[in-house]
């Protein structure tokens, strides 16, 4: 059985980390689009980490003040500031873990996908800056649409020759937060017992929590896992309108984010007991990038967990089928815009 590590784990972690002046580790991370919605409480939360040496903020304007202010914080890591694409290769020197929220946001009435054009571009540029300066790094891509940012990136990165499909993530740990909590919420359970695996991608019906399959046990009437299943593939959405035009979700990303670096530098630390939902490349079915359940290791995915997809109930593997056309074609979307740049 796999075990919540990360939940009780990193909760010691963060309330260990307030205050603590010792370091217990020494990775550095940099965040590209440090300045953002998301960029900043995520800088914020990384400075907590004890196991975090070195921080590089690095985005196109106004990260000077967010450093300068995070720098006071009398936690281990020491902060620095890059600014302009004049800096960015600076920023990704020796760096373990690359953290990529930079990008525009939605706005209602818009999916995921209509910030492909502004946000392919982006990816692209960055991700050539980290396989020139940091190739080894982990790279975490939180810019939208994941279904298809990811496998821009790994095309860029095969392009570069320095493609470790180990250690590129989309990260979908959101899915899971939002999934862990609604489900808490509707099942009055303790919110730090509860883990529900959450596959496919990160839009829409691409979306898809495997209730069945939560920890603990918990039994769902039909009506249940649909209101939830839906609850969960429209909770950006539901930011989205409620910001009204401000943004998307930024807290609980950066949440998540911090969750899933915290994660990425316990396996580089060598716990061997870190497992994560996220996006990467797979073969668990015909899909080649497919969220699931990996475990994290030293060099990156050491296992995709298949064990999730059996035993899927007639619900879950009719969501699964219906999700595959669309993933499939973000994916090619990804994968062929690299072919298409001038
Ligand atoms: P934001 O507009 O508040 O911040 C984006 C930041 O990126 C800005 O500071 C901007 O200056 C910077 N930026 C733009 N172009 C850049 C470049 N070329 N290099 C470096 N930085 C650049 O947006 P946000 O709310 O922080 O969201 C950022 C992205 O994250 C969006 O694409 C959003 O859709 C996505 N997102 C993903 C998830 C997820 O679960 N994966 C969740 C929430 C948001
Ligand atoms: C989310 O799930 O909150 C993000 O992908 C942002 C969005 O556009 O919904």
């Amino acid at each position: 059985a796999l075990k919540h590590s990360y939940i009780t784990k990193a909760r010691k972690h963060n309330l260990r980390s307030y205050g603590y002046v010792q370091p217990q580790a020494s990775y550095k991370v940099a965040i590209l689009g440090a300045a953002g919605g998301i960029g900043q409480p995520l800088a914020l939360l990384i400075k907590m980490s004890p196991l975090v040496s070195e921080l590089n903020l690095y985005d196109i304007a106004n990260v000077k003040g967010v450093a300068a202010d995070l720098s006071h914080c009398n936690t281990p890591s020491k902060v620095s500031e890059f600014t302009g694409t004049s800096e960015l290769a600076d920023s990704l020197k020796g760096v373990n873990v690359v953290v990529i929220p930079a990008g525009v946001p939605r706005k209602p009435g818009m999916t995921r996908d209509d910030l492909f054009n502004i946000n392919a571009n982006i990816v692209k540029t960055l991700v050539e800056a980290v396989a020139d300066n940091c190739p080894d790094a982990f790279i975490h891509i939180i810019s939208n649409p994941v279904n298809s940012t990811v496998p821009i990136a790994a095309e860029v990165l095969k392009q570069k020759g320095v493609y470790d499909p180990k250690k590129l993530f989309g990260v979908t740990t959101l899915d899971v937060v939002r999934a862990n909590t609604f489900v808490a919420q509707m099942k009055n359970l303790k919110l730090i017992d509860v883990d529900v695996p959450v596959v496919g991608g990160h839009a829409g019906i691409t979306i898809l929590p495997l209730l069945t399959k939560t920890k603990p046990s918990v039994t769902f009437t039909d009506e249940e896992v649909q209101e939830l299943t839906v609850r969960i593939q429209n909770a950006g959405t539901e930011v989205v309108e409620a910001k009204a035009g401000a943004g998307s979700a930024t807290l609980s990303m950066a949440y998540a984010a911090a969750r899933f670096v915290e994660s990425s530098l316990r396996a580089l630390d060598g716990d061997s007991d870190v497992y994560e939902c996220c996006y990467v490349q797979s073969d668990l079915n015909d899909l080649p990038f497919f969220a699931s359940r990996v475990k994290l290791g030293k060099n990156g995915v050491e296992a995709l967990i298949s064990s999730d997809l059996q035993g899927l109930t007639e619900y879950e593997q009719k969501a699964l089928e219906a999700l595959k056309p669309e993933l499939k074609a973000s994916i090619e979307k990804g994968l062929s815009f690299l072919q298409k740049q001038p």
